[in-house]
């Protein structure tokens, strides 16, 4: 039996393993899916000991997606973002890749909304907003960094060619412009608020949130009252999934019955 897992602190709440659970019994592969909460001061040995047992696969999580860049050989975007979301110990040293930036563009790409040419704005400066600036921009898309702690948007765009960055206080002019608008702070999760304003969104647009729980945030709810498409937060988590089961396996994901599976559960 293969096993692969995820390892964060805490992880408890995590939706990979139904997700990766169902994609193993649709595929018929004979593998089991652990959630493994590591000791953040024994990171280091928590992946030689996974490594040493035999473990295939891991999806990495907060806090350790930082970490996993050191226990693994980087590609190029996991490199570039500065996290590893996603370790593959078939290789030797065991790769490690950044699959919340491919998943949030084949998220895009899975609803036909092309990124090329497109002008952008990624809210917040955190992890999140560092794997869908990067994705953006490789996408070829113009991308506006706007965060709450305005010296972190600079930061932050100073890493992603061609960006630029912004205090919240910019964001009514940056909407009033954008194709497309993603949320990738904290506001709205697990509370009836959005970071941006309700009158700022327009038709044309596409509103994309990084939040899942709730899965119709205020933010995606007042892009839709404004005639605005929008992408909920489980299309990134799901096409991380997909994309790390394929790394992983070799096998086409089954993407219809994991995408069942996670929101089976976010509906609990
Ligand atoms: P992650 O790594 O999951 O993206 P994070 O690093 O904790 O999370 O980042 C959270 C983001 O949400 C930050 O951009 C934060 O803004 P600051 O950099 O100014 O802290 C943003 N955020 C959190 N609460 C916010 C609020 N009430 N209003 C605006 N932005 C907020």
């Amino acid at each position: 039996m293969d096993v692969y897992g995820i390892i964060g602190n805490p992880v408890e709440h995590s939706l990979s393993p139904p997700m990766h659970e169902a994609a193993f019994e649709e595929r018929g592969i004979d593998a089991a899916f652990v959630t493994f909460e590591a000791d953040p001061d024994r990171i280091g040995e928590a992946f030689a000991g996974a490594e040493a047992l035999g473990v295939d696969g891991l999806t990495v999580t907060l806090p350790f997606k930082g970490d996993a860049l050191e226990f693994s050989e980087p590609d190029d975007r996991a490199r570039r973002v500065g996290a590893v979301n996603t370790v593959d110990f078939a290789t030797d040293p065991p790769t490690g890749h950044n699959y919340d930036l491919s998943g949030a563009v084949r998220a895009f790409d899975h609803h036909d909304v092309s990124l090329d040419g497109a002008r952008t704005v990624v809210v917040g400066a955190g992890g999140a907003a560092r794997a869908l600036a990067f994705g953006f921009e490789e996408a070829g898309a113009e991308v506006a960094v706007a965060n709450r702690t305005e010296s972190k948007a600079h930061a932050l765009a100073d890493d992603v060619p061609g960006a630029s960055g912004h205090g919240l206080d910019d964001l009514p002019d940056l909407m009033a412009d954008a194709d497309v608008v993603a949320n990738a702070t904290s506001v709205g999760l697990e509370s009836d608020e959005s970071v941006a304003p309700a009158d700022a969104w327009h038709a044309d647009q596409v509103a994309f949130d990084a939040v899942y729980t709730p899965l119709e945030t205020r933010f995606l709810r007042d892009a839709a009252d404004a005639g605005a498409e929008t992408i909920d937060g489980a299309w990134m988590l799901l096409f991380q999934g997909v994309e790390a089961f394929e790394t992983w396996t070799g096998v086409d994901a089954p993407v219809e019955a994991m995408d069942d599976a996670l929101r089976e559960r976010l509906a609990e």
